[in-house]
């Protein structure tokens, strides 16, 4: 098991390049599935993180190559021949839903396990489900798995009950190739879903409307290749912000598009932190913290949830009273108690958080129960006095390439030790 070490109380200073991001490499990855073309496509900027190699795993299993090399994926479509995920790599990884809707059009069949609940709530995919059976795919659910057939999917209107990210992009991927014209109203605005839709774009699909609340896709007969560079990480970008400013330190972020930031440069500003905005870079000063008086996750272009538990962090040693409102998941405070471990004060009620602002967090061993929790630890860790131990570190690894690389190179004392003792494997986005 391995575990990151954090002598607090280093300044961070310095600056970094932001690679591309984990929630648009994943569906992007899955879309390949749809190419007809024996060439191969290109991703560029794609991020040496654990959940591109899991999701390498789950092609090569339906018979996709794929090869990485230098943050470059090759995918070579030619021999897919399987529609079932194993139930192994469908619980590895909950994102592996994606290849529903682009197996489904491509092969006209899929088959995979139920995803079932994980640690930030139960996450159902009901959504999915009625998109997909609005175009036309029948499911049924057998023994514990799903299997979702169609001879070719047909075009539909789709209103989604929420603006669900996975649902849109699911949808999005199926309706590409069904024959017509689909509509998908209320769908999801993030930057990820407008980056998807550029990508099936450059393969050859006809979509409309990303980053609006309404989609219009008009189905084509088939998709080829493309070389495609993927957007950078706002999350990862928004957690490097946040470790700099909680540190009281100066980091300047390079090659990243600002806008998608723009909800986390206001509330982090409402905090007390200057932040420099530039054409493609974002640079941030930390000084003297103050708590936020109401902050509430939302669905883009609002405050981002991946973001609540590292702003939380960041709020712990903020002057006075914070409030964060968890409106997007059911339960996504386990952080809560780790970082209690630290000293912080934070109470929960239902989806509410009241954080009481303290001078200092000590030291201590903690658990990261998820990705972004696990970086929300990282962050409470370099301000703490003392040493911060984070073990079940393989959620960070997740969404985060050699983050502690990058830490060292901004000054931070951390390191990645390896233990003997086992770690509880689970999973989330
Ligand atoms: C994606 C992101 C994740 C982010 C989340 C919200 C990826 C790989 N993951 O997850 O990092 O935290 O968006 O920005 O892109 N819901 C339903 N029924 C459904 C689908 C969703 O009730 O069929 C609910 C979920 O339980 C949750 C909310 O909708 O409460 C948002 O989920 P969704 O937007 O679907 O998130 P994901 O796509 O799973």
């Amino acid at each position: 098991m391995e575990k990151l070490v954090i002598e607090g109380g280093k300044r961070l200073d310095g600056s970094l390049s932001i690679k591309g991001a984990k929630n648009s490499m994943l569906p992007i990855m899955a879309a390949s599935v749809l190419s007809s073309s024996s060439k191969d496509l290109e991703l560029l900027n794609i991020p040496d993180i654990l959940d591109m190699h899991v999701m390498a795993n789950i092609l090569q299993s339906l018979g996709v190559k794929v090869k990485y090399k230098k943050n470059k994926l090759k995918i070579n479509v030619q021999g897919l021949h399987s529609y079932t995920i194993s139930d192994e790599l469908m619980r590895e990884m909950r994102s592996s839903i994606f290849l529903m809707g682009p197996l489904l059009a491509r092969l006209g069949k899929v088959r995979v396990t139920y995803p079932g609940g994980c640690s930030i709530g139960p996450r159902p995919v009901d959504l999915h489900f009625k998109g997909l059976e609005a175009l036309g795919a029948e499911i049924r659910e057998e023994k514990g798995h799903i299997i979702a057939s169609a001879t070719r999917l047909r075009g539909a209107e789709i209103h989604l009950d929420y603006p669900s990210v996975g649902a849109t992009e699911n949808l999005m991927m199926a309706a590409v190739l069904a024959k017509g014209k689909t509509v998908i109203n209320n769908a999801a605005k993030e930057p990820e879903i407008v980056d998807l839709q550029n990508f099936l774009n450059a393969m050859g699909a006809d979509i409309r409307g990303a980053g609006t609340e309404t989609l219009r896709i008009v189905g084509v007969e088939g998709l080829g290749n493309c070389t495609y560079r993927i957007i950078p990480d706002r999350i990862v970008a928004g957690t490097y912000l946040m470790a700099a400013a909680i540190t009281g330190g100066r980091l300047l972020l390079k090659e990243i598009i600002p806008v998608h930031l723009d909800a986390v440069v206001a509330k982090m500003r409402e905090a007390g932190v200057e932040i420099k905005v530039g054409e493609d870079s974002l640079e941030v000063t930390g000084g003297k913290l103050r708590g936020v008086e109401t902050l509430r996750t939302l669905p883009y272009p609002g405050f981002p949830t991946d973001l609540q538990a590292p702003i939380m962090a960041l709020l712990t040693l903020a002057e006075g009273n914070s409030t964060i409102i968890e409106s997007v998941f059911e339960n996504r405070f386990r952080h809560v108690d780790e970082l209690k471990r630290l000293k912080a004060d934070i109470s929960v009620e239902g989806r509410t958080a009241y954080i009481k602002g303290v001078k200092k967090l000590y030291g201590a061993e903690v658990e990261a129960t998820d990705l972004r929790a696990g970086a929300a630890l990282v962050l409470a860790g370099l301000a703490a006095e003392g040493t911060t131990v984070v073990s079940n570190i393989k959620h960070i690894d997740r969404g985060y390439e050699h983050l502690e690389a990058d830490l060292q190179k901004l000054g931070a004392k951390i390191q990645r030790i390896v233990t003997e003792e086992s770690g509880v494997s689970c999973q989330r986005c």
